[in-house]
């Protein structure tokens, strides 16, 4: 089967899920939440629409949901960019580079959620990070004035900031802070790293320029140990000037990427701004997502998804051939270049001492073909103790490989043997310390599109002395994956047992007439919120530099000035 069609041609919408197999199990709770962008015609390409925010409650009959049904909501954050694209959609023109507007670039927000105790946020490689009331999924604000964030990435508005960031900032239990990066061009066109602090209040982040430490792809991911930022260059999404100018894509993505390591409590202890020289090392093949231990007084060890030969900078177009040499389907346009060779994982640890760093652990198989999503404990408690890692595997998916992509990979010489059809996707929980394979679960009809899996604690909040977002015991092998599936049959989310996915899943929720959801991205679990987390948080409003205001056309003025007045009602109601 090829992919959903749905995966570009679904909806979003609120559906109260219905339980269609097995028992849902009483000791799960908490809410998923899952980033998406939305679908929109005008832009050709399916990772840079608006971003929204998805939520599956794990437990019946809340959030509006009858009793026995499960809410499903979601909705596109009303960000300045979107309320702005709202009332003024011919302001903003679509490419398949992305979106621009006279207000300059829009931050789409479509990634991860990143909860941070009961508050939540959005996030994208290429915008601040954005807060959302957990509760009705509206926007609260972005994190960082601009006047903190410092000039843009790319000068190319004067009111929406255009930032290159990270879509992984991580939050650092011990120091209550939010860790992320800025961007910035270098004079020989790659750009160096910032990192950048914030506490949770107010509109003040600090940040220090990273000595030597620059990336040509993107800081798609950062981790952490208690004592070191990790980060390192992602590699898989390349900017390819030829391309922008109208012509061929060539540029094609690296085969391993530099690491930078950074001392914590030295960064901290440094004013503002100062530059700070990291560790330098080095990762093979590149990586979009990769997961540290806490504790590291045996070295800093890094679990690494790596994405072989999955570059994310090719775009299926109208005209090209699949990998079997077929026209494109129509519902495929639109969507990524999927993986072209298995994906492999592995363990590192390095000496932060010196930067040198050694594979301890490596899994790849034929049918390990594009690992882009996982699942593991968040906990404070369950990354200083990690048992158990979970991956969904997509499977090869001929139909969504372009020939342009094959042909100069192949051309290369770095284009391996391929299986001679689709292959299923699998659902794998591996050991952390050796990535032994302890189960797996495999999905028959390869028109079951395995989305992201997240980690649901048992029992989470219950332990006296423990974070709200820990259960029973953990780690990630006590409690339970979620999995949500894409199926031009309708979607389903499905909850297997953490500790035993190869039995398949507990119980199964589906879509009460068959509704389909559009390709979703990462996902998070965090638990129930009663109410908004009372912070200072960025006005719009006060971060409009009234010499732009007064730059901009009067009709586009009008509309700036409508929506900062909405934001600020809101801000300040
Ligand atoms: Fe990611």
């Amino acid at each position: 089967m090829p992919i959903p069609t749905s995966l570009t041609g679904g909806i979003l919408r609120d559906l109260d899920l219905q339980l269609i197999g097995g028992a849902w199990p009483a000791d799960l709770r908490g809410e998923m939440v899952i980033s998406a962008p939305e679908p929109n015609a005008d832009v050709g390409y399916c990772l840079f629409g608006f971003g929204a925010m998805i939520r599956i409650s794990m437990r019946p009959g809340t959030h509006g949901a009858p009793a026995g049904r499960f809410a499903l909501r979601s909705k596109v954050i009303d960000t300045p960019s979107k309320r702005l694209y709202d009332k003024m959609p011919g302001a903003f023109n679509a490419s398949t580079f992305g979106m621009n507007s006279a207000f300059g670039f829009p931050n789409q927000a479509n990634t991860a959620p990143l909860p941070w105790g009961d508050r939540l946020f959005a996030t994208w490689d290429v915008g601040r990070p954005v807060e959302i009331d957990p509760i009705t999924l509206e926007f609260l604000g972005e994190v960082g004035g601009r006047d903190c964030w410092g000039d843009q990435t790319i000068p190319i508005g004067d009111v929406l900031p255009f930032y290159f960031s990270s879509a992984h900032p991580v939050i650092d239990p011990d120091r209550e802070l939010m860790w992320t990066v800025k961007l910035f061009p270098t004079a020989d066109f790659s750009m160096q790293l910032h990192v950048i602090a914030w506490d949770g209040e107010g509109t003040e982040v600090r940040r220090w320029p990273i000595s030597d430490a620059t990336v040509v792809g993107s800081s798609h991911t950062l981790s952490q140990t208690r004592d070191w930022l990790i980060l390192a260059d992602s590699g898989n999404f390349k900017t390819d000037m030829g391309e922008m100018s109208g012509g061929p894509r060539t540029v094609m993505i690296d085969e391993g990427a530099p690491v930078y390591m950074i001392r914590k409590d030295q960064l901290l202890a440094s004013p503002s701004g100062t530059p700070f020289t990291p560790r330098f090392s080095a990762v093979a093949p590149t990586t979009g997502h990769f997961y540290a231990k806490w504790n590291d007084d045996d070295g800093v060890q890094v679990l690494f998804e790596h994405m072989d030969l999955m570059d994310l900078g090719f775009q299926l177009r109208a005209g090209d051939l699949d990998a079997n040499g077929r026209p494109l389907a129509p519902a495929t346009v639109g969507f990524y270049n999927m993986a072209m060779a298995p994906n492999s994982l592995s363990e590192w640890t390095f000496d932060p001492a010196t930067g040198a760093g050694t594979r301890t652990a490596h899994f790849r198989e034929d049918w390990t073909f594009n690992l882009e999503l996982s699942a593991m404990d968040w906990s404070t408690e369950g990354l200083a103790h990690p048992t158990l890692h979970h991956v969904a595997y997509q499977g090869w998916r001929p139909d969504a490989v372009t020939n342009r992509a094959l042909d100069i990979y192949r051309a290369a010489g770095r284009l391996g043997p391929l299986p001679s059809e689709e292959t299923p996707g699998v659902l794998a929980s591996f050991r952390r310390d050796g990535l032994e394979l302890a189960e797996s679960w495999t999905y028959h009809d390869t028109g079951d599109h395995i989305s992201s899996p997240t980690f649901a604690p048992r029992n989470p909040g219950t332990r006296p002395g423990a974070s709200r977002h820990a259960g029973d015991d953990p780690g990630g092998h006590d409690g339970y994956v979620v999995l949500p599936v894409l199926s031009d049959n309708g979607f389903r989310v499905e909850v297997f047992d953490a500790a035993h996915v190869g039995r398949g899943p507990l119980a199964v929720l589906g879509a009460p007439d068959g509704e389909c959801l559009p390709a979703i991205l990462h996902s998070a679990w965090m638990p129930e919120v009663e109410r908004r987390v009372e912070a200072e948080r960025l006005d719009f409003a006060s971060e409009l530099d009234p010499d732009a205001v007064d730059r901009l056309d009067d009709q586009l003025a009008d509309v700036l000035r409508l929506v900062a007045g909405e934001l600020h009602d809101a801000h300040t109601g």
